[in-house]
């Protein structure tokens, strides 16, 4: 199954995030005929934030130790918590059953969308990724292709290298839930607001050449490219 989640507060006419997604979506489409694809548009339908029967029916959770999602119910105390679960639960089986998370990201504040926030908030319950038996991530052979759309440059060496929090975030966010480091691919393109401002024609080409890598990546990676055959990785 493929879980498509896009979070831009721009529709797919003026988001490069979702025309990128978009494309993915296309080339994987026919590859996988059999295949289910979710979709999510956390803009349009927004995840709630979390209140306090979340967080402390999350504390219950853990206290009880590693309680897979099936479990969770048992431990309920109230209409309030109740309802949280049911807001949560479906979520979590989404992730759950996905092969690939593709996942539409602008910057906002040189960060991730409060609309994807909430999500990743909401889905983090704990113990929702861990085997209760061994401990072990459940997301281990998931894949993760996040689309990264941001009106300025922060490749390495430019003036605002510093200021990308959403790149890092997201790897560590990740990486921590146990995606593995070969199938977390984060795609980015930049400079997609070049347009608005006096600029010298030399950021027009990084900006048409970050879109076209972009696409690219993505192309190969909703194809499902591995190595060319005969080729031995490095
Ligand atoms: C609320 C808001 C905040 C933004 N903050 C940043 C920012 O901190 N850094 C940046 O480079 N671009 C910023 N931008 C520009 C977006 O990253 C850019 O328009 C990007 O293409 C958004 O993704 P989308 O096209 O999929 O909507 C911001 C745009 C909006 C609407």
């Amino acid at each position: 199954m493929l879980l498509h989640i896009d979070s831009s507060a721009d529709p797919a006419a003026a988001s490069v995030s979702r025309r990128l997604t978009d494309l993915f979506t296309e080339v994987w489409r026919p590859l996988h005929p059999a295949a289910d694809r979710v979709y999510r548009d956390l803009s349009a339908d927004p995840v709630p934030p979390l209140t306090a029967a979340y967080t402390a029916l999350g504390r219950r959770v853990e206290r009880a130790g590693l309680v897979p999602p099936h479990k969770v119910p048992a431990l309920i105390e109230n209409a309030a918590e109740a309802r949280e679960w049911e807001l949560t639960l479906p979520l979590v089986t989404e992730v759950l059953a996905a092969e690939t998370v593709l996942l539409g990201v602008p910057m906002y504040n040189y960060s991730v969308p409060a609309a994807l926030k909430a999500w990743i908030d909401r889905v983090s319950f704990p113990g929702a990724f861990t085997d209760p038996d061994t401990g072990e991530s459940l997301l281990r052979s998931t894949r993760v292709v996040a689309v990264l759309a941001r009106g300025g440059g922060y490749g390495p060496g430019t003036p605002r290298e510093h200021a990308d929090h959403q790149t890092p975030y997201l790897r560590t966010y990740f990486r921590n839930l146990g995606v593995a480091e070969e199938n977390l691919h984060l795609v980015t393109a930049e400079l997609t607001r070049v347009d608005l401002f006096p600029h010298p024609p030399v950021l027009e080409e990084l900006a048409a050449a970050s879109l076209a890598a972009a696409r690219a990546e993505l192309t190969a990676l909703a194809a499902g490219d591995g190595p060319a055959p005969g080729r031995v990785p490095e």
